[in-house]
C-alpha cells in the first residue's frame, strides 16, 4: 500500500470508528457488533504501526480518555441480576396485585421505590470493604468496574458503622444529577464535544471510560436498593433498607410501604407530577412485596421477579410548530443550535425552545425542514428535547434546514474538526460573543467574582470599546472620568466597580487559572494545576509529559494548555495581567515536617489508590521530608503505583530500575 493510500484507509477508518463510538455512547444505538468494532479497530492499528507518519493523537486507537472501551474484566454474577415486568396504566397494575393475593392472600405489605433511571451496580463487599463493582451486563454477567466506582463519593469503600455480614452484595442504580449534567453537558458544548443525550447516558458513558481520573471530575451518585445474603437477615425489604441506610449506604428516603394497591396508586399519582421537582430523573416507580418469605412463595419467571413490578410514567409529550433554528456562539467559539418554538404548555411550564445539540441532530437525526410541526418532550433536561417530527404535517414544498456555514456574529467561516460534533467560529479575537463571553467568564463568581462587575456591564464596556481582552478591566481606573461621562453608570456604580477589580488582584493563582478560560481547564484542573506546578511560569514551562505527571491531568487536558501557552497574544496577555499585579504564585500550604524519614529521597506517585487521592500521597511524602518530581529520570528514587498506571511510565520506571512500591510500602518507609 502507497503511503497516500494508507493516509486515506487510516482517516476513513478512524472516522468509522469515531461514529460507532457516537452511536454507542451518546446515542446508546450501536449499529455494529463488538466483534465487528474491534478487528476495524485492530485493523487500524496495524495500519498505524506500519505508517506511524500518520498516527493521529485523536486516533480511536489512541483514547484512554474512553471512547474506546472494550477491556473490561467480564465477571458473572452470583445472583443473576434480573429485570423487573413494566406495566403503563393503573388496570396492568390491579391485575399484579389481583395475582399476588390469589398466590398469598391479602395480608402483605409493598414497598413502593422510585424508579432511578441510571445504570445498575452491583457492588460487593468483603469484611466490610468494597471489593468488586460489576455493571448488569447481561444480567448473567457483567463488566468490573471497580475502578471507576470507588470514585463516586456515595458510594462507601470501608463501612464504619453497623453489623453487616462478612459477604454480601448490594445492587443500585449508579446516576447523574441533572445539575451535574446541564454543568458537563454546558461545558462539553463550549469546548466543542459531543454532548450527551440525557442522565443516563452520560452515566453509563462515565462508567464504561478507561480513565478514571476522568470519571472522578464527573459526579456521579448511586441509591442502594437490594441486599443479596448467603443467609437471610432480615425478614423484610423495609428492615433490609434500614439496615444498609445504617451501614453507611445511600438509600432513597423517598420510599414507602403501602398497605394496599390504593396505597400504591396514590404514591404512583403524587409521583407523576412531583417527579419534575427531583434533582435526578425517574422513568417510574418500582412495586416490591415487602416480605422476603412471600417474596420466595411468589418466585420468579425467567426474567423477572413475581412479587415485583415496575410502572413506567408516560412521557409528557406535545405538538408544537417549529418557529425558527437560531445559533448561539459560546465563550470557546462553539456553535450551538437552539430550536425556536411556538409556545405550549408542557409538564406544568410554557415551553418556547428546545435543544438540538449539533448540527447532525438537525440534519441527520431529525432532517427538520423549514415550520416542521414536532413532538417534543420533557426528559431530564430543564430544556425540552424534539423527538421526531410530524410528516404528515409537513406541507410539500417545506425546505429543509441547512446548517449555518458562517459565524453569526462575525461571519466568519464555521470549522469543525475533524470527529467532533460541533462547529465553532476560529476568530477568537474578533468575535464579540466569544470576547464578551471570555471576559463574563473571567468575572464570573467561581473564577475572580468580581464585585461591581456584572455579565451586562462587560458588555455595555465592550460595545463601546473600553475593553477587549481581560487585562483591560485593570486598565479601566484610568477611563473613570470617561465612564462617568457616558452616563450610564453612577458615580458610587464606578467606584464600587472600581474598588470590586482592585481587590480581585488578590485573588489566588487557581481562580485566575481558571478564569483565563483555557479549553478542559475547569475549576478542579486549575487548583490541581496551580498547587502542582506553584507558579505560571513553570505552568507554562511545562511539556505534555509533565503536565500529564500531575494529578488527575490526562492528555487531552495537557494538550490543551501546551496549545494554550504556545499563543504569543497568551503570553501578552499573562504578562499584562502581572503587571497588573494578579496572582500568579500558589501561596504554599506551610508544611510541617512530620519526620526527616524521607528526606534525599524523591518519588512520582501514579495510578489510582483506595486509601489515599495523589495529593494525599504527595502531602505524606512531603510532610516527611520527601520530594516529589514531575517526570521519570535516572534521578528518581522511588515511583508509588496504584492501580491503571498508564504503561509508559511503568515501562520507562522498569528500564531505569527505579523501585516501584505500592501505597502500603511507602508509609512502611516513613513508621
Ligand atoms: S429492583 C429483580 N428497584 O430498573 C429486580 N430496580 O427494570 C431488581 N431500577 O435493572 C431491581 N430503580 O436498573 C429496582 N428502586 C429500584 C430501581 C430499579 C431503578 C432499575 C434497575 C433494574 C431496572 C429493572
Amino acid at each position: 500500500m502507497s503511503p497516500a493510500e494508507a493516509k486515506n484507509q487510516i482517516q476513513a477508518i478512524s472516522a468509522e470508528l469515531k461514529q460507532h463510538n457516537y452511536n454507542y455512547y451518546v446515542l446508546a444505538m450501536p449499529t455494529i457488533s463488538d466483534f465487528d468494532f474491534d478487528k476495524k479497530l485492530e485493523e487500524l492499528n496495524k495500519l498505524e504501526k506500519e505508517f506511524p507518519e500518520f498516527l493521529d493523537p485523536d486516533s480511536p486507537t489512541q483514547k484512554v480518555g474512553g471512547e474506546v472501551t472494550k477491556e473490561f474484566v467480564t465477571v458473572r454474577h452470583r445472583w443473576p441480576m434480573l429485570s423487573l415486568g413494566n406495566t403503563y396504566n393503573e388496570q396492568e397494575l390491579v391485575e399484579f396485585d389481583q395475582r399476588i393475593r390469589k398466590a398469598i392472600g391479602d395480608s402483605f405489605e409493598y414497598v413502593c421505590e422510585l424508579k432511578f433511571d441510571g445504570l445498575s451496580m452491583s457492588l460487593t463487599y468483603e469484611n466490610g470493604k468494597l471489593v468488586r463493582a460489576v455493571t448488569r451486563g447481561d444480567g448473567t454477567q457483567g463488566d468490573e468496574v471497580t475502578t471507576n466506582v470507588r470514585t463516586i463519593h456515595s458510594i462507601p469503600k470501608k463501612l464504619t458503622s453497623g453489623e453487616y455480614p462478612d459477604l454480601f452484595e448490594i445492587r443500585g442504580e449508579v446516576f447523574m444529577h441533572l445539575k451535574a449534567f446541564e454543568r458537563l453537558n454546558k461545558e462539553r458544548t463550549d469546548n466543542g464535544e459531543m454532548t450527551y443525550a440525557n442522565p443516563r447516558n452520560f452515566a453509563s458513558g462515565t462508567m464504561k471510560l478507561q480513565d478514571s481520573a476522568e470519571v472522578a471530575r464527573r459526579p456521579l451518585d448511586c441509591f442502594l436498593y437490594g441486599l443479596y445474603t448467603e443467609k437471610t437477615l432480615f425478614k423484610t425489604h423495609w428492615e433490609s433498607l434500614e439496615a444498609v441506610k445504617s451501614w453507611g449506604f445511600h438509600v432513597d428516603n423517598h420510599s414507602r410501604l403501602c398497605n394496599d394497591i390504593n396505597g400504591v396508586l396514590e404514591f404512583i399519582s403524587h409521583w407523576d407530577k412531583e417527579r419534575f421537582n427531583l434533582s435526578y430523573d425517574i422513568d417510574g416507580i418500582v412495586i416490591k412485596v415487602n416480605n422476603y418469605s412471600q417474596q420466595q412463595e411468589l418466585g420468579f419467571t425467567s426474567k423477572s421477579p413475581r412479587w415485583a413490578i415496575s410502572y413506567k410514567f408516560k412521557a409528557e409529550r406535545v405538538e408544537t410548530e417549529l418557529l425558527q433554528v437560531t445559533y448561539q456562539v459560546g465563550r470557546t467559539g462553539a456553535v450551538t443550535p437552539v430550536a425556536n418554538l411556538k409556545p405550549v404548555l408542557l409538564a406544568g411550564t410554557t415551553v418556547k425552545r428546545a435543544t438540538l445539540h449539533n448540527a447532525d441532530e438537525i440534519t441527520e437525526r431529525l432532517k427538520l425542514h423549514e415550520h416542521d410541526t414536532v413532538f417534543v418532550e420533557k426528559g431530564g433536561e430543564i430544556i425540552p428535547k424534539i423527538i421526531s417530527v410530524n410528516l404528515d404535517k409537513r406541507k410539500p414544498d417545506a425546505k429543509p434546514i441547512a446548517y449555518i456555514t458562517h459565524c453569526p456574529a462575525c461571519e466568519t467561516p464555521l470549522l469543525r474538526t475533524e470527529g467532533e460534533a460541533a462547529w465553532y467560529c476560529p476568530n477568537d479575537e474578533g468575535c464579540p460573543p466569544q470576547i464578551v463571553g471570555k471576559m463574563q467568564h473571567f468575572i464570573g463568581r467561581k473564577a475572580m467574582n468580581i464585585d461591581g462587575l456584572g455579565d451586562e456591564t462587560i458588555e455595555t464596556l465592550h460595545s463601546r470599546g473600553f475593553i477587549n481582552h481581560i487585562s483591560d478591566i485593570y486598565d479601566l481606573h484610568a477611563h473613570a472620568a470617561e465612564l462617568k461621562q457616558m452616563g450610564r453608570f453612577g458615580e458610587k456604580s464606578i467606584s464600587n466597580m472600581l474598588d470590586g477589580i482592585e481587590k480581585s488582584k488578590q485573588m489566588p493563582f487557581e481562580k485566575v487559572l481558571f478564569g483565563l478560560g483555557i479549553r478542559y481547564v475547569g475549576e478542579t484542573v486549575a487548583r490541581k494545576l496551580a498547587f502542582h506546578f506553584k507558579t505560571i511560569d513553570k505552568l507554562m514551562a511545562a511539556t505534555e509529559e509533565e503536565l500529564t505527571a500531575a494529578d488527575e491531568i490526562g492528555g487531552r487536558i495537557a494538550q490543551s494548555i501546551a496549545e494554550y501557552f504556545s499563543n504569543e497574544k497568551h503570553k501578552q496577555e499573562i504578562e499584562k495581567l502581572k503587571a497588573a499585579g494578579l496572582q500568579f504564585v500558589a501561596v504554599e500550604k506551610e508544611v510541617t515536617l512530620a519526620s526527616e524519614k524521607l528526606a534525599g529521597q524523591s518519588f512520582i506517585i501514579s495510578g489510582v489508590f483506595e486509601k489515599f487521592s495523589r495529593d494525599e500521597l504527595k502531602d505524606i511524602i512531603e510532610q516527611n521530608g520527601g520530594k516529589i518530581l514531575s517526570s521519570i529520570s535516572a534521578k528518581l528514587n522511588y515511583l508509588v503505583a496504584g492501580d491503571n498506571m498508564g504503561p509508559a511510565k511503568l515501562e520507562k520506571a522498569q528500564k531505569l530500575n527505579i523501585p516501584i512500591i505500592s501505597d502500603q510500602e511507602l508509609l512502611d518507609l516513613i513508621s
